[in-house]
């Protein structure tokens, strides 16, 4: 698991104000919250006492307030008070404290940074087109695959027809060369914008002719854009991980088409089809992984993961020697049959 770098952590709608959520993000547990003044944090969901959830209690006075015997801390962690203790009590308050982690709120999207520092010179994902509109879908699965194969199969275009075959969408025997232009960018590559396959039906339904550009970035970051005479559509897939076994991953959308917004209860299970599809086989091939195999990636149908493969190493590489990341990627086309 990477460390030095920002994940996704949860959708702002996620988190009223005074409201916490508990999540377990790189084997930590997480209280993300949101003060009633409007300020979202993130603590190392363990209270220093005797180790009972924050995310358990709640808000008093602002702060937060331990389940089990009332100590209260501040957003950044400070411990603010110990209701048992009498008033010339000589502990020391000030040396009571529980790890926070930066975090940034933008798009609709609440990001926490894992690592030394603040993260303030890493750039954040940016969904192109949105603005500070927040997602009109938000969908989340559970792969039981540790973060490098999520983000493997997410940028593998070879499981497409194979594992996401739908009358909706493509069939296998709907197969057809490809070849599309790849750059490097600050933390990943991108997919240079193209015009829609025009094996993919969904596609034709947003009119004009569509032009896609699709993202990738560290961590494991996939944000796709479409493009289509005035419309857009937007999609961001987060892969954040659990621990070293499981991978929380976030599927948001956003869409200017007021007639989609209209079909919304339609798009929904259309999109827990596509990831329910991705679930069905990570959970099949979790089978095999108990066995520790060797990997092969083979030829250019897998030469974005080994770019993914590529560019972690060197992030982490980089963090480790204290030295600005340098992506090694240049720019290249592959050819592929999907
Ligand atoms: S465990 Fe939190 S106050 Fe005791
Ligand atoms: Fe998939």
């Amino acid at each position: 698991m990477l460390s030095n770098i920002w994940y996704f952590g949860l959708p702002s709608r996620d988190l009223s104000r005074g409201k916490l959520q508990h999540r377990q993000i790189c084997g930590e547990p997480v209280v993300f919250g949101r003060a009633p003044d409007g300020e979202v944090f993130a603590l190392r969901d363990l209270c220093p006492h005797r180790g009972a959830p924050l995310s358990e209690g709640g808000f008093r006075n602002g702060d937060l307030e331990c389940c089990y015997h009332g100590w209260t801390f501040d957003i950044g962690g400070r411990c603010t008070s110990i209701p048992a203790l009498v008033a010339d009590d000589p502990v020391d308050l000030s040396k009571i404290t529980v790890p926070a982690f930066p975090v940034c709120e933008a798009q609709g999207l609440i990001w926490i940074w894992m690592g030394d520092g603040d993260g303030v010179e890493t750039p954040l994902p940016v969904i192109p087109a949105v603005g500070e509109r927040a997602p009109q879908i938000v969908h989340d699965v559970e792969f039981p695959v540790n973060i490098d194969h999520a983000v493997v199969g997410l940028i593998d275009p070879a499981h497409t027809p194979h594992v996401h075959e739908s009358w909706w969408w493509r069939r296998p025997s709907e197969r057809r060369d490809k070849e599309k232009r790849f750059a490097p960018t600050p933390l990943g590559f991108d997919m240079v914008s193209h015009r829609a396959s025009s094996n993919s039906k969904i596609y034709r339904l947003l009119g004009g002719a569509p032009e896609v550009q699709i993202a990738f970035a560290l961590p494991g970051i996939r944000i796709e854009h479409i493009r289509a005479g005035k419309n857009f559509y937007c999609g961001m897939t987060a892969c954040t991980p659990i621990d070293d076994k499981r991978t929380q991953t976030t599927h948001l959308m956003w869409w200017s088409m007021r007639w989609l917004t209209l079909l919304r209860p339609v798009a929904m299970p259309f999109a827990r089809s596509f990831l329910g599809q991705d679930r069905t086989v990570f959970e099949k091939q979790a089978k095999g992984l108990n066995f520790d195999p060797d990997l092969r990636l083979t030829g250019q149908p897998d030469q974005q993961a080994k770019w993914y493969f590529r560019i972690k190493n060197e992030w982490q590489r980089a963090a480790d020697a204290g030295s600005p990341f340098e992506n090694p990627l240049t720019e290249a086309t592959l050819r592929w049959r999907s």
